[in-house]
């Protein structure tokens, strides 16, 4: 089966189909409109991080398309316990028609999606957020009609996350400027591929140092968190890094007037956004979060559907 383990395995065509759909379903969701497209599949989600998003909307996605999805801890499943990569996803194929996974290592879910006979998604991994991705996509989308020729500019740190979007916007023909501090840029390797891509779209790509350069003009201001559970040590450095790359009224004021703002979350108000920002009138981030249920379910269908 197709898997979606980063946005390379979509062409721009693949990915218009998934928002398009994806707002076609949030169309009938909100009309009460019965849309059981994967009557009778079940999901099996693996995770060995927590997630309030990605578990919440993705268990809820499937309910919607009349299908059932499993949660499944890495604590409570014998992968926990040493059972392989390889024979987890030959077994966990012969009773689920699809597998998301949430995982520290992107080769893992590599390994896993070579061994399964059903579609994998990656629900987030340390290199890639696909699906974080096309819904930040669709939001723009939403709100502005149209993608091609767009700018969005990602301030912050060039993790997984801004991996994925970078990519996404290349698809998309999405004018994508990315600002971090020195010594926290996206990979390389994934900067690069995303300019091929571009080339095709005719989207730019850069990396710079300079937040409000990236912001200038921007349709679309996006961060995501500096800290996260379990990098006390490195926090105190990582704060004083990131403190020219905050989100604020004022940089925001370098964007399209109509610019909206949007952030992944979870988010720490006063570290990479300011409460103004995120509770203010351009920020459309619970909007975003909503569209990772539509946008998912669009993904399953277009993955799972017979
Ligand atoms: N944005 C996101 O993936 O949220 P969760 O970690 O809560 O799933």
């Amino acid at each position: 089966g197709k898997h979606l383990l980063t946005l390379m395995d979509l062409t721009t065509d693949e990915v218009m189909d998934i928002l398009d759909l994806a707002i076609d379903l949030k169309e009938k969701q909100k009309k009460g409109e019965s849309h059981h497209i994967l009557k009778g599949k079940t999901l099996g989600m693996i995770f060995e991080k927590s997630s309030t998003r990605t578990r919440v909307s993705f268990e809820v996605g499937m309910y919607q398309l009349g299908g059932h999805a499993l949660f499944l801890s890495r604590d409570d499943i014998q992968i926990g316990r040493g059972e392989t990569v390889e024979d987890t996803a030959k077994v966990l194929s012969r009773y689920v028609d699809g597998i998301m996974i949430r995982a520290y290592s992107h080769e893992s879910v590599e390994e896993l999606a070579a061994n399964s006979s059903v579609p994998v998604i990656n629900g987030l991994t340390d290199d890639y957020h696909p699906c974080q991705a096309l819904a930040d996509l669709m939001t723009l989308y939403e709100e502005k009609g149209t993608l091609s020729g767009k700018k969005l500019a990602y301030v912050g740190d060039g993790n997984n996350v801004a991996h994925s979007l970078i990519l996404a916007c290349a698809k998309t023909g999405v004018n994508c400027s990315v600002a971090t501090p020195k010594g926290y840029e996206p990979k390389a390797v994934i900067v690069e591929k995303a300019k091929e891509i571009a080339k095709e779209t005719g989207a730019t790509i850069e990396v710079t140092h300079h937040a409000q350069e990236a912001v200038a003009n921007a349709d679309a201001v996006y961060t995501d968190v500096w800290t996260s559970m379990g990098w006390e040590e490195e926090e105190a450095v990582r704060l004083e890094a990131f403190q020219p790359y905050q989100v604020n009224s004022e940089l925001l004021s370098h964007a399209d007037q109509e610019a909206i703002f949007l952030h992944c979350l979870p988010a720490k108000r006063g570290e990479e956004v300011t409460a103004e920002v995120i509770d203010g009138p351009q920020s459309f981030v619970f909007e975003e979060a909503e569209n990772r249920l539509h946008v998912q379910k669009a993904i399953m269908v277009a993955l799972m559907q017979e």
